[in-house]
């Protein structure tokens, strides 16, 4: 049984196939790089296995449980949780609230209860995670500035923390350096690279930054036109013929 499979997966949109019958086995403890062009399905791949869109057909199984079809707050309950392309956090919270409110979102507790109630015993042990999480990433010196305020680097770090909150398994993080100058994705690689290593969290990760993606990947996807084009290596896929080819005119390869 892998810890992650995914079977003949498609996604259409209309009469665009954005996902079409992707295989993919992840094992526990791996980082898995998915990259390729604009528009190749990485977000939709990400969208579909994390239950924000229900898949056209095929099937997502994680630790031998069908996963595909339910709903993603049931999804991310299992473990399986990913990030945004774009900054998801609340502009008005601090970084402490933020992260405290992230625990709640997948959790049965509601969200005024996260807001209100601070002093009850759960409500301390929440309190007391998300300040590990802090820790964990370095955003201690910003616990409590307003999520607005921060950097942009700091942003995307709050909202890989704001996914771990969450206790996932399996993280599928979608474009963490992008926007990023090259201290703060320095600061992401390690991040990524602490949560495998020290917390055991199998991760997916969608990159354009070619730097990144072969300082962290075990092993790379590579998507075109909604297939699965390549996987390997990173040393393979970087001298992979057909990925060359399908990034040709794109620039995004360039290591
Ligand atoms: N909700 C949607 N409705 C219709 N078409 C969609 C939807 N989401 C994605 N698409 C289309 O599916 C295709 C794949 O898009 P997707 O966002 O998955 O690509 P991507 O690989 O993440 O690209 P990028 O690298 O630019 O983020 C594109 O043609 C896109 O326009
Ligand atoms: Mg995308």
């Amino acid at each position: 049984m892998s810890f992650f499979s995914v079977k003949k997966l498609s996604k259409s949109f209309g009469g665009l196939q954005a996902n079409h019958m992707i295989d993919l086995e992840v094992e526990k403890g791996e980082i898995r790089g998915v990259i390729g062009p604009n528009g190749a399905g990485k977000t939709t791949f990400f969208n579909v296995v994390s239950g924000f869109y229900a898949p056209s057909s095929g099937t997502v199984e994680f630790k031998g449980q069908v996963i595909s079809g339910l709903s993603s707050s049931k999804i991310a309950k299992m473990g399986v949780v990913r990030t945004f392309q774009r900054p998801a956090l609340f502009p008005d919270f601090t970084v402490l609230e933020n992260v405290v409110v992230a625990r709640h979102l997948n959790a049965d507790a509601s969200l005024m209860n996260a807001i209100f109630r601070h002093n009850n015993k759960a409500e301390a042990g929440n309190l007391k995670r998300a300040k590990e999480i802090i820790d964990f990433l370095g955003l201690e010196q910003e616990q409590d500035n307003l999520a607005a305020n921060l950097s942009h680097g700091h942003q995307r770090v709050l909202g890989v923390a704001m996914a771990l909150a969450t206790e996932p398994e399996l993280l599928m993080l979608d474009e963490p350096v992008a926007g990023m100058n090259s201290g703060e994705k320095a600061i992401m690689v390690d991040h990524v690279k602490k949560i495998r290593d020290d917390w055991g969290i199998t991760i997916l990760l969608v990159e354009h930054d070619m730097k990144t993606v072969m300082n962290l990947c075990d092993k790379i996807t590579v998507l075109d036109f909604g297939e699965k084009l390549a996987e390997g290596l990173p040393e393979e896929i970087i001298h992979n013929k057909k990925v060359i080819e399908a990034y040709l005119g794109a620039d995004e390869i360039v290591a």
